[in-house]
């Protein structure tokens, strides 16, 4: 029985091919980013405080007027139908089950009012990228809209995609094209190729208004690559907005002077995030940078973040400095690989019997007392 975040990546690793597994594992370039993402976590000691009633822990958060069951929701992840046909309703099926919302990608590989009707009620929200075509960007929108999706994420941290040296050393593209190293790499895992043979290759289906409208692969691909609209600035958010009349959050952003910019632009919330390491290599850790954005423009919109969550510590760590919830990416899509939509929610409990456990061990009974208690977040000199 796994027993931590690790043991789940083990079994995914066993699970799928190799190339799959590694374009989820991994980072852009030399992984450093990815490796700051750990190890500033771990760097930041928490000072417990005894003798407090915590008989009973409140572990829920507000969120845009809704209320969370737990302090993290499922972060967007593209391709998920690689791991498993119809990866994205289970992802959102968990998430609804538990809670918390789950956020769509746009390069996901099923419609998105399929997955709101699959998932079982529960909150989705809509990740978008802008690409060249702005009027793929108003069709995604106008049909999350209408399916009832109730937040929009704006991925602002990829004008162009990072460069994932373990994706082009295994020959990972898109379009898929065998290869023959490719074909020995499924050939290990015939229960994963069984799979997709019975589910269908994935598609990018959300890029198109009806599912006969479908782009060939090598549209879309082309689209996702190497089309994204990097005309796209600070002004385009009042297009945006135009479109948008709900929750509207920026993801992808580091610099507090940015999160400044978003907040007089009318975002209503930030994502302090570095996508998982996966974009520049050289970028701070996502926690390195949370206080600044706190201190800049926490008292004007809710501050999550992502990258490199992968235990209650780190939940509350981030909450000690200032972020409402955070977003979890690959845990979930390891909990995917291993079993399922009952891998995630496994994950997702492991998850949070570990935020309880913490805040136990730390003498607290709510996310409130964790902002209180900011101070006792310190940072370690390394
Ligand atoms: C991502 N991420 C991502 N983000 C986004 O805005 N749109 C996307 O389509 C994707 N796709 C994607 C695929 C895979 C396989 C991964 C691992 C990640 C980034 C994601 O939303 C999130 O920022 C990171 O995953 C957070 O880091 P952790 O939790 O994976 O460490």
């Amino acid at each position: 029985m796994p027993i931590t975040i690790d043991d789940y990546r083990l079994r995914a690793r066993k699970a799928l091919p190799r190339f799959v597994y590694e374009f989820i594992d991994g980072g852009a370039e030399y992984e450093t980013c990815l490796g700051a993402n750990r190890a500033d976590f771990e760097r930041i000691r928490l000072m417990p405080r005894v003798l407090r009633d915590t008989r009973r822990v409140d572990t829920s958060v507000d969120v845009f007027g809704s209320t969370w069951r737990l302090p993290f929701a499922l972060a967007p992840t593209g391709l998920n139908g690689v791991i498993r046909p119809g990866g994205d309703a289970m992802l959102a099926a968990a998430a609804a089950e538990s809670g918390v919302p789950f956020v769509l990608s746009t390069a996901s590989n099923q419609r998105a009012e399929d997955v709101r009707a699959q998932a079982g009620g529960g909150e989705q929200w809509l990740q978008l990228y802008v690409m060249q075509d702005r009027r793929l960007a108003e069709q995604m929108l106008r049909r999350a809209r209408g399916a009832g999706y109730r937040a929009l994420v704006l991925t602002v941290d990829v004008p162009v995609g990072g460069n994932r040296w373990r994706d082009g050393r295994n020959g990972f593209r898109i379009p898929f094209r065998m290869t023959p190293r490719l074909a020995w790499d499924v050939a290990r895992r015939p229960g994963w190729a069984l799979r997709m043979l019975r589910g269908g290759l994935p598609r990018f289906v959300n890029l198109a208004e009806r599912p006969a409208d479908a782009l060939p692969l090598e549209v879309q691909a082309s689209l996702l690559a190497r089309s994204m609209d990097r005309s796209l600035t600070w002004d385009s958010l009042r297009w945006l907005r135009g479109l948008w009349d709900g929750p509207l959050l920026l993801k992808g952003v580091l610099h507090a002077e940015d999160a400044a910019l978003a907040a007089s632009h009318g975002a209503d919330g930030i994502i302090v995030s570095n996508h998982g390491g996966r974009q520049l290599d050289a970028a701070p850790s996502s926690i390195s940078a949370l206080p600044g954005i706190v201190d800049r423009v926490g008292d004007r919109m809710p501050v999550f973040l992502d990258s490199g969550v992968r235990g209650g510590a780190d939940i509350v760590r981030a909450q000690a400095l200032g972020a409402r919830a955070v977003f979890v990416g690959r845990p979930a899509l390891y909990g995917l690989a291993s079993g399922g939509g009952k891998g995630v929610l496994d994950v997702i409990r492991l998850l949070a019997e570990d935020y309880e456990r913490n805040m136990i061990l730390l003498g607290l009974d709510s996310a409130c007392g964790i902002r209180k208690a900011a101070a006792l977040a310190q940072p370690h000199a390394p």
